[in-house]
């Protein structure tokens, strides 16, 4: 019998396999496919202070081994997420789940992460500081350290929970920006979000996407995330929850062996529903393949 369970900030779970922000809604539209207890936890979608429409659609382009989103953040507001979401996901999942929070100040992420942090359900606060899909937000503090610096210590001044930095793959070098956060008191980082990409339509020689640009990922994104985690591993001593590409319990256990306590599976649960159920699932018959009785003896296994 494999051990599948790791800890992330004293937050024990059953296995290491989360659904990533805005992959998953508020679960309970998941709940109606299969028992989502069976998960490590999930991440909700990214909530900001006012309810947000998103952006015009087009706002999915497909791609090889993935697809670019320009979403917008479309999510109905603090207030609703707390007042609505959360006591319908109650009903349905008995765990405690990650709050993904995104804003356009250091005030509205401070605002946000001060309103969940109250919320029992939430056992990890995660700051999307990586959103690319948006203007003056989102990617905006996570591209400069010093930014990542001033939203990290303002978050952290307001919440006892434990509180993780999304980060952004769009920079030169994602190592000072994981210091940065580390630095100004993250318990953990979260890594990678989406690669900024775009595609041209040939009928109309124009962007398929109507904001023309958005965040790629799928599993062709994989090999850059595992190079990522691998090296803000090598740089930090705090946790972190690796994605981007990951689509199969392989996968996890490559992630892991970069140096991820928890792994989030993200647009894997677009292309197959049933993507994380599956992963969990396969999870102990590939650790026993490959010699794994403690999955949490791995973590950084490949430095
Ligand atoms: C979006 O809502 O545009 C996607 C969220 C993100 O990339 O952080």
């Amino acid at each position: 019998m494999v051990n599948t369970k790791v800890t992330l900030s004293g937050l024990e779970l059953d296995n290491p396999v989360i659904p990533a922000s805005g992959t998953f809604g508020f679960g309970y539209e998941f709940a109606e496919l299969y028992d989502i207890n069976i998960l490590g936890s999930f991440s909700f979608k990214g909530t900001t202070k006012e309810p947000r429409f998103g952006n015009p659609t087009p706002r999915i382009a497909e791609c090889p081994m993935g697809m670019i989103n320009s979403v917008g953040l479309q999510n109905p507001g603090i207030d609703k997420v707390i007042s609505e979401e959360l006591p319908k996901l109650k009903k349905c999942f008995n765990k405690k789940v990650i709050a993904n929070i995104s804003g356009f100040s250091v005030d509205e992420y401070s605002y946000c992460a001060e309103r969940i942090d109250k919320e029992e359900q939430v056992g990890i606060i995660e700051i999307n500081v990586s959103c690319p899909n948006v203007h003056n937000g989102g990617m905006a503090f996570g591209t400069s350290a010093e930014n990542v610096a001033k939203v990290t210590k303002a978050v952290k001044e307001v919440t006892t929970k434990p509180v993780y930095i999304k980060l952004s793959p769009n920079v030169t070098d994602i190592v000072s920006i994981a210091k940065a956060c580390e630095e100004n008191g993250a318990d953990g980082i979260s890594m990678i979000n989406t690669l900024l990409g775009m595609r041209i339509d040939l009928k109309t020689k124009k962007p398929v996407i109507a904001n023309k640009m958005g965040g790629f990922s799928g599993t062709a994104i994989l090999p850059v995330a595992l190079r990522m985690v691998y090296q803000v591993y090598e740089a930090v001593n705090i946790p972190i929850i690796g994605m981007g590409g990951v689509s199969t319990a392989e996968d996890v256990i490559e992630m892991m062996l970069a140096g991820a306590t928890a792994v989030q599976v993200g647009a894997a649960n677009l292309v197959e529903p049933f993507a994380c159920k599956n992963i969990i699932e396969n999870l102990p018959k590939v650790m026993e393949k490959y010699k794994i009785d403690d999955l949490k003896s791995i973590i950084g296994g490949a430095h």
